[in-house]
């Protein structure tokens, strides 16, 4: 029966009653609109981008924190500082919503501590070996800042840059970065046209497409740093989570942590992860490999069939349910098992990070590429545009 003939055949009695309805449903009305229920409530059905103040740097310069959130209430948060990802708010096989990376609560405990919680990495992602690769025949020296080495696009790396930050508003919400790094920059050569677009999907994926031009012969290994555990950061350690990668060869490293030249199989190894195994199952083998990173922290060769999209890696908790896929047009995958964490720096909420409190898929070329004839290049020229994408997909399993 429709509105109208209800008001029609109503007595006062009805008609009453009918008013009541009506204030009881502005009531609902009024519970469903933003800022009258806790953010948390809203925000998760909210579709789209939220702005907000992430601190200043020393210069006064303000830094964002930008909360792309979808239809399903998956919520990505990313600052422009360093382009990290700050949270991701993942539902388990209940639907129950937890933040699966690690970081801080605020700009300054970002700024302090060096982890790369969540970062964009790079001009260079992982070690170059002493801190010097030779191109076009000259040598370049960089920042020496792990061992001999140089990690991570040394000192001041992408990670610490505050990147010009475009919204992309839409159903699939997105988040254009973009970093000019002057020639010179680093010890790097050539100014560098770094862009990244970040994008929640409706299938509770986050895309990130990094694409780079330069004026000079150069080097580039572009990745994302996030640290996951899919029972949610501050939920104790990730030995239990089980770990699938497309792969059955690692790049084993010497004692400060820089590829041989040698290709090892991970057949009858501990870092044989073609069936999904615990990550904890072996970490502690009498492993020469396993010694050196302290646990997990070695580059795979990915199982690839061309350029494109593939599946490189799956990880899930069996206790929630949560589950993350990997896909990249790379050629490799860092597998890092937090070995370096060690409870002593102030994550979120006071959290605790203890060793192996997370863990790391950092896809990219292959560590030391440039000192490595016969590694995938990592060169690039002017007029070619560097491109790498890479998804993390979120979903459940019943496993
Ligand atoms: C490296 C680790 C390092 C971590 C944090 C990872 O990519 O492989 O050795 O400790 O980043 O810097």
């Amino acid at each position: 029966m429709s509105m109208k003939n209800n008001i029609k055949e109503s007595s006062t009695k009805g008609l009453l009653g009918l008013i009541g309805l009506l204030v009881m449903l502005l009531a609902v009305t009024g519970a469903c609109t933003p800022g009258k229920q806790p953010a948390s409530e809203t925000q998760s059905h909210e579709n789209g981008i939220q702005r907000s103040v992430f601190g200043k740097m020393a210069d006064g310069q303000e830094v964002h924190l930008y909360k792309l959130t979808n239809a399903n209430g998956m919520q990505v948060a990313i600052t422009n500082y360093g382009g990290r990802i700050v949270s991701i708010l993942a539902p388990d096989r209940n639907g129950k919503m937890a933040d699966v990376v690690l970081g801080f609560d605020n700009l300054s405990d970002y700024m302090k501590y060096n982890t790369y919680f969540g970062a964009l990495v790079g001009r260079y992602a992982n070690r170059i070996g002493g801190a010097q690769f030779t191109l076009d025949g000259k040598v370049y020296h960089l920042p020496v800042n792990n061992g001999p080495n140089s990690l991570h696009g040394g000192i001041k790396g992408f990670d610490k840059r505050v990147w010009t930050a475009k919204e992309i508003p839409g159903d699939e919400p997105g988040l254009e970065l973009t970093y000019l790094s002057k020639d010179g920059e680093e010890g790097y050569p050539g100014n560098l046209k770094a862009t990244v677009v970040y994008t929640l999907t409706k299938d509770n994926s986050i895309k990130i497409d990094y694409s780079a031009t330069t004026d000079k012969d150069t080097v580039i290994n572009l990745t994302n740093h996030s640290y996951f555990n899919l029972a949610g950061e501050g939920n104790g350690n990730v030995l239990k989570q089980v770990l699938w990668i497309h792969s059955d060869e690692i790049t084993p490293v010497n004692a400060t942590q820089i590829p041989t030249g040698k290709i090892m199989k991970v057949d009858g190894t501990p870092f044989d992860f073609r069936k999904p195994t615990p990550i904890g199952a072996r970490i502690n083998e009498d492993n020469p490999q396993l010694k050196i990173g302290k646990g997990y922290d070695i580059n795979y060769i990915l199982d690839r069939k061309g350029p494109g999209l593939e599946l490189a890696a799956r990880a899930y908790d069996p206790e929630s349910g949560r589950e993350l896929e990997v896909y990249t047009t790379e050629p490799g995958i860092q597998f890092y098992s937090g070995n370096f964490l060690d409870g002593s720096i102030p994550g979120k909420g006071g959290a605790k990070y203890g060793g192996r409190a997370a863990f790391c898929l950092e896809t990219q070329h292959y560590p030391d590429s440039p000192n490595h004839p016969s590694f995938p290049t990592t060169e690039l020229k002017p007029g070619q545009t560097f491109h790498q994408v890479t998804v993390f997909k979120f979903a459940t399993t019943s496993q």
